[in-house]
């Protein structure tokens, strides 16, 4: 099996969509939703679902308490649902190539400190942007620079504001993002066993 951990900030729905996906499956299961705010709409998903919550702040991610207890869980892969903070080094290298990143944007572009959630959607339509999308990539020690996994695009269109492009946005999310995670599983079921 693997045990997958997410981390999240915010609403939570990328992190229920993921729940979902992976709730009787035969080769991976969530053990532990993760988050650094604890009024996030995510904490209360967490708790109707049922998933183990664990609630930390930035010095606990700084200091090494948050590895430590994914450590502890047995976390084999860690995917960034919507969270907004960096990730310390010490982290990244102890799941090399483990952690996963949604960004809501086509990466390179619109990403770095302070770009999530609105900020990015309305970085595009300032810059005219015709296309936008998604990334998922792999994380390193900076914001939004590791590896690309796969990105999907959808128009920008006329009248959009940054909620409408936002709506869009998440809809490719919430189609593409389990199943990307589902084909890192799979690659990574053959290595965990
Ligand atoms: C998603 O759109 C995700 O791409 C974005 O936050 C949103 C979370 O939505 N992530 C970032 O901006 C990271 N830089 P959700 O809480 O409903 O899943």
């Amino acid at each position: 099996m693997v045990r997958i951990g997410i981390l999240a900030s915010g609403n939570g729905s990328n992190a229920q969509r993921l729940v979902e996906h992976f709730t009787g499956h035969p080769h991976a299961e969530v053990v532990l939703i993760g988050s650094d705010r604890p009024q996030a709409h995510v904490v209360q998903r967490a708790w109707d679902m049922g998933v183990p919550l664990y609630l930390f702040n930035g010095a606990l991610l700084r200091t090494g308490a948050v590895l430590r207890e994914l450590q502890g869980q047995q976390v084999d892969l860690l995917v960034l649902a919507g969270f907004l903070r960096l990730i310390p080094a010490e982290l990244v290298k102890a799941f090399p190539e483990r952690i996963i990143n949604l960004h809501p944007a086509l990466l390179p572009k619109f990403g770095g400190r302070g770009m999530f959630g609105q900020h990015v959607h309305q970085a595009v339509l300032a810059a005219g942007e015709k296309e936008s999308g998604i990334t998922i990539h792999y994380v390193d020690e900076r914001y939004d620079e590791g590896e690309h996994i796969a990105q999907f695009r959808c128009p920008v269109l006329p009248g959009d504001t940054a909620t409408t492009l936002a709506e869009r946005i998440h809809d490719l999310e919430h189609a593409h993002f389990p199943q990307v995670v589902e084909e890192i599983v799979r690659r990574s079921s053959a290595v965990v066993g």
